[in-house]
């Protein structure tokens, strides 16, 4: 098959992170026959450095015409702690998901057997977790009207969604649970809010046409508490912008690293396949960082191509090289930590 993949790097360690993730995409098609393209594109900071611009009309037509986009992380300090800043980098992602309509984040949580005593949590607690948080991507408070009135004393976001955005959403949600427990839980705020009364009244509506599926219904308050006492209750959680972005991040700590956790973001055109964790700016250009959350969020790019003898085969050689301790150095406790690099040569040598 020939693949025409969109590459950025992006900011922080990202540029570390893809590049072990090309190496192993590298070596999985000459061992399946497959001719992969990247096409490199400039997004975040260092886009804003070269052109002024966080997502440039250049990296998008890139992106749009790619077959998938593999993506780093944006965001640079220099922009944090400067509230006046007119451009940031995070604004080039938020545009993108927009632009190319990425409207479902899939952001799955799963247990490694080598790691389960990594987790913070106790094993007995995590054991069997395998769950998917669908987030929400192009809606909600995120994209809602903002800004200042009253002499700028007053600051206002808004939550809104309309009715075909959380059908579309929570569709894909429904499919997934067909395809595994056939449980979907919609996390949402009713009791408070009315957009989140109407995501509820949407799903509901939709209950029927999946009669298989089991439909719960909890507040997002609960399900934070929840999911680090009982992950392993969930499978497939549906929910808005704002609180699928809390979520993610609280999911990731039951992995042991949240250099683990891959993710999609998919609508109806090109998928996106990023790492969930961030920047990490301390450490770029160190050769430290975990590789394996954007080698597995290549395997994730395989199998939506239905290519999944290859996305086993990167998910085995990762498995493997975590029982064998071939780890970077967040995992490595107190054991010899290899560099990000020797653990993406490693992933490829050994597909
Ligand atoms: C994420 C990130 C982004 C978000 C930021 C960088 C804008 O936290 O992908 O979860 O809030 O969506
Ligand atoms: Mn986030």
């Amino acid at each position: 098959m020939k693949l025409n993949i969109a590459l950025l790097a992006g900011d922080g360690i990202g540029p570390e992170v893809i590049d072990q993730a090309v190496k192993v995409c590298d070596s999985i098609s000459k061992k399946f026959n497959h001719e992969i393209t990247w096409q490199p594109a400039l997004t975040g900071a260092v886009a804003i450095d070269a052109v002024g611009e966080p997502y440039p009309d250049t990296t998008h037509e890139i992106c749009a015409n790619a077959d998938a986009v593999l993506f780093g992380a944006i965001g640079h300090p220099r922009f944090d702690n400067d509230p006046s800043a007119k451009v940031r980098p995070e604004q080039g992602l938020l545009k993108m998901r927009q632009k190319l309509g990425l409207f479902a984040n899939v952001r799955p949580t799963f247990t490694f057997p080598s790691l389960i005593d990594k987790s913070p949590l106790k094993r007995e607690r995590i054991e069997g977790t395998d769950l998917i948080i669908l987030r929400e991507l192009t809606g909600g408070v995120y994209f809602g009207e903002r800004g200042r009135k009253d002499n700028n004393d007053t600051a206002y976001d808004t939550m809104t969604y309309e009715r075909h955005e959380i059908i579309r959403l929570a569709e894909k949600g429904f499919k997934m649970a067909m395809k595994r427990s056939k449980k979907l839980c919609c996390v949402d705020k009713a009791n408070v809010l009315e957009s989140s009364r109407l995501w509820r009244e949407t799903v509901q509506a939709m209950e029927k046409d999946y009669p298989e599926v089991e439909v719960s219904y909890e507040f997002v308050d609960a399900v934070a508490m929840r999911l680090v006492q009982w992950p392993s209750a969930y499978d497939v959680m549906i929910t808005a912008n704002l609180f699928g972005d809390i979520l993610t991040d609280e999911a990731s700590v039951i992995s042991g690293s949240m250099g683990l956790m891959p993710s999609s973001s998919v609508g109806s055109k090109v998928s996106l396949y990023e790492p969930i964790h961030g920047s990490y700016p301390q450490a770029a250009g160190k050769d430290i960082a975990n590789p394996l959350a954007t080698v597995l969020s290549a395997a994730m790019l395989f199998e939506d191509m239905d290519l999944t003898d290859e996305a086993k085969a990167i998910r085995d050689v990762v498995n493997k090289s975590l029982a064998e301790g071939i780890v970077t150095e967040d995992l490595a406790d107190g054991a010899k930590a290899y560099k990000t690099s020797e653990v993406g040569d490693w992933l490829a040598q050994n597909i």
